[in-house]
């Protein structure tokens, strides 16, 4: 039922292709952001404020072990890099194990933020942080590694040419963490200029180290995000939009950070017009699952996590998913949110279909 739906979408990607792989300028992926594109570097630091990743059912729909991906399976960009005829990228802390960087890198850690730790912990909110890897100490990472994939500029310029650098999403955890602990939209607003100048900061660090083809995406809708619901759960009817259950408040919230990124990269664009800079609209690439969930076969709606502890979305804060108390469905392909946080394997390959078919990527 899904399938038949994405071939036309592959198709007009792939149409000027005699092979079944896509674009085939590309040859690595270099990507940077937080749980939505980690294949394993949380886990691989220790993972102390989410250990329950390293264990099923995290990982059971395709990999059948958990992998340190926040998913039952496969994120965006797993599905960006197949579409390229890519490898999977090795999380950049499992280098040196006998893992080849030929085809890119992730760099990606669950819980990053695009802001340095040291801002929060000024806010007094640095003991609620998943990680201190965030966007800048990753750029770190990437500088670190840069020597060993190429010396001269000749060689980095002609190997980054043929890359593609997903920068993000990243900023979501820098929202999420004040939203958690009480803050409200009108001061978690003031953060977005903060976050959005960090990542083009990031973005043109990167261009100036050779990258030309960068691909940033935006915040995910984030009113439709099972953790957001329950947290915020209203009396007030008119809190939610009746197309699809959403919080509206907070899907403005995302489309605000939206904008302003949007923006930014316009401007980065025009300073560095050799480069593609390519937003990658996440908001509205989601939002079709959120609006008609059955028609992409999530049988069991959107909203309701499949793997959860209970309550009305199927996520308690109590017994989240892997902890005790909780458990995952039986059919995740049925369901779009995963453990009430981070998305289902089905619903991120959806998801990379229609930004890939670039129907919500601007410039195309
Ligand atoms: C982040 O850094 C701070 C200050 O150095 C440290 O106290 C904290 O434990 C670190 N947090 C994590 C999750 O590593
Ligand atoms: C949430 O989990 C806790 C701990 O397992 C449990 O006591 C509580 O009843 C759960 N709440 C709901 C709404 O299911």
């Amino acid at each position: 039922m899904r399938f038949s739906f994405l071939i036309p979408f592959l198709f007009i990607l792939c149409r000027f292709s005699t092979v079944s792989t896509c674009d085939k300028r590309y040859e690595s992926i270099f990507s940077f952001g937080d749980s939505l594109a980690d294949t394993g570097n949380f886990l691989l630091s220790g993972a102390l404020a989410f250990p329950v990743i390293r264990e099923l059912p995290y990982g059971e729909t395709f990999f059948r072990h958990a992998t340190g991906r926040c998913s039952d399976g496969r994120l965006i960009v797993d599905f960006i890099a197949k579409a390229f005829g890519i490898p999977y990228l090795p999380p950049y802390l499992s280098l040196g194990k006998g893992k080849s960087f030929r085809h890119g890198v992730n760099f990606a850690v669950a819980g990053a933020t695009a802001l340095d730790p040291e801002f929060f912990y000024h806010q007094k909110l640095g003991r609620i942080l998943w990680t201190n890897s965030s966007l800048s100490v990753q750029l770190g990472w990437f500088k670190k590694l840069k020597p060993s994939i190429c010396t001269t500029k000749k060689d980095c310029d002609n190997f980054f040419r043929k890359s593609i650098f997903l920068v993000g999403e990243i900023g979501g955890n820098d929202y999420n963490y004040p939203f958690f602990v009480g803050g409200s939209i009108k001061q978690v607003q003031a953060l977005v200029p903060l976050v959005v100048e960090a990542i083009t900061k990031a973005a043109s660090m990167l261009i100036e180290e050779g990258a030309v083809t960068l691909m940033v995406p935006g915040n995910f809708p984030i009113g439709c995000s099972a953790v957001y619901l329950t947290i915020f759960r209203s009396p007030n009817k008119a809190d939610y939009d009746e197309n699809n259950g959403c919080l509206k408040a907070f899907n403005a919230f995302a489309q605000y950070h939206n904008t302003h990124l949007k923006l930014a990269l316009d401007k980065l664009g025009l300073k560095y017009p050799h480069a593609k800079i390519i937003y990658a609209d996440y908001y509205n690439a989601a939002m079709p699952l959120f609006q008609a969930p059955r028609s992409f076969g999530f049988y069991n709606g959107a909203l309701r996590a499949c793997c959860g502890g209970g309550g009305p979305y199927n996520f308690n804060n109590s017994a989240r998913c892997g902890h005790i108390g909780s458990r995952a469905c039986n059919d995740p392909s049925s369901y779009a949110n995963w453990d009430g946080i981070h998305l289902t394997e089905g619903a991120y390959k959806i998801i990379a279909t229609f930004l890939i078919s670039n129907s919500f990527s601007s410039p195309p």
